[in-house]
């Protein structure tokens, strides 16, 4: 239907800014950015490249050490990461791109080597029973500690300080990460959450931590340029939200206490993300201020092509949809899927290693006579 199919490259309105196109580069960690976490001159190429989607959302990237997640991971707790995102986002803007940063504490998924000896912090001392990264490889997740009440306002000016320091870099908004098993996911479900205090137990405590960090961060840098990502039900890294009224109640009240906010965007990640009751009831919720735009992506079962990303946005539930794999391999993807042209297959064995092998180096259709038509 190619009519419909035009949809996805019709600009949208999304919080103060207007993208050139629905079709938006989701949250990818890739690993480049050495012990230091600074962004270096293959960020600075790697997301340029990629500029032509509506918007670019970096990698997850940690707001303190104590947040870190994975070896080559970039931060931006220091001056020194900051100056190489002010070099991306230069770029970026250079080429007409929009770019948000992606606010990333990691939990539990992490380990002492990446967090100068300390254990990993999450709301119960359970750990994931999936491995975890260290310099080294994959290796058995510890159990984490347990963040002391006393410190969370410490958690939640991390995340305010690493909006802070985002958009001083040029970055043009953040996305939070409340998704796929990390701190703020952990905090949500309670597989993972066995607190007994006010940040654990009813769907009250438990939404109370990402709702604090939504408001301090809306409260830095303004709603307009504030985006965040869920994944209910997506039950991964043993972050597990098996009860589906449970899960249901929780996300529609994080989702109504935060429509007053006017927020950007609220980014979904579920595998019927078209079809499913719940994620309906949710993109409601969302919408229920008459701003906040949704963007969905079906996660990571099956790489999102041209057809899903129409069917997402169809399904009417979508402003935008969120794209990973194709858009690791096409940095010319809205050109590939307007024009329908070939598209380069993504290397999965480069997704976290390799330098610019799997990162820079993949061809743009007209570079690549095999690729154009
Ligand atoms: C290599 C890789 C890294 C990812 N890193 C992140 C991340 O940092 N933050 C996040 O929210 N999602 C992350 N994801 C999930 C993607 O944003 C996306 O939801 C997933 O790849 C499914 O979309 P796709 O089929 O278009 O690739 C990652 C996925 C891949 C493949």
């Amino acid at each position: 239907m190619p009519e419909l199919s035009h949809q996805l490259f019709q600009p949208l309105s999304l919080g103060r800014y207007n993208i050139a196109n629905r079709v938006t580069m989701a949250a990818l960690t890739r690993q480049r950015a050495g012990r230091s976490g600074i962004p270096n001159d293959l960020h600075v190429e790697y997301y340029s490249q990629r500029a032509s989607a509506g918007l670019v959302v970096t990698e997850g990237t940690f707001p303190a050490l104590s947040c870190r997640s994975f070896p080559g991971q970039a931060g931006i707790e220091t001056d020194e990461q900051q100056a190489g995102w002010e070099r991306v986002a230069q770029r970026v803007h250079e080429l007409d791109g929009l770019i948000f940063m992606q606010i990333m504490h990691g939990g539990r998924m992490s380990h002492p080597d990446l967090l100068d000896g300390a254990l990993p912090e999450a709301p119960s001392a359970i750990a994931s029973g999936t491995p975890v990264h260290n310099f080294e490889g994959k290796v058995e997740a510890p159990v984490p500690r347990a963040l002391d009440a006393e410190e969370i306002p410490r958690v939640v000016e991390q995340f305010r300080a690493a909006a802070r320091r985002a958009i001083d870099a040029g970055i043009d908004g953040v996305e939070i990460h409340g998704a796929n098993g990390y701190l703020l996911h952990e905090f949500l479900a309670p597989s993972s959450n066995q607190r007994e205090d006010e940040f654990g137990g009813s769907v009250d405590n438990r939404i109370k931590l990402p709702e604090m960090v939504i408001r301090a961060v809306v409260e830095e840098v303004g709603a307009d340029r504030v985006g965040i990502r869920f994944s209910p039900e997506h039950n991964v890294q043993g972050v597990i939200e098996g009860d589906a009224e449970t899960t249901r109640a929780t996300y529609v009240q994080l989702l109504e206490n935060i429509a007053d906010l006017n927020l950007a965007y609220v980014s979904l990640l579920h595998k019927d993300a078209a079809t499913n009751e719940m994620i309906g009831e949710l993109v409601q919720a969302i919408r229920s201020n008459g701003e906040t735009k949704v963007i969905l992506n079906t996660g990571f079962l099956e790489v999102t092509d041209l057809d899903d990303a129409n069917n997402l946005l169809n399904s009417g539930r979508a402003d935008a949809v969120a794209v990973g794999r194709q858009l690791i391999a096409n940095p010319d993807l809205v050109l590939r899927w307007e024009k329908t042209l070939e598209l380069n297959e993504p290397n999965a064995s480069t997704f976290y290693v390799g330098e610019a092998k799997g990162y820079t180096d993949y061809p743009f259709v007209n570079e690549d006579s095999s690729s154009s038509q």
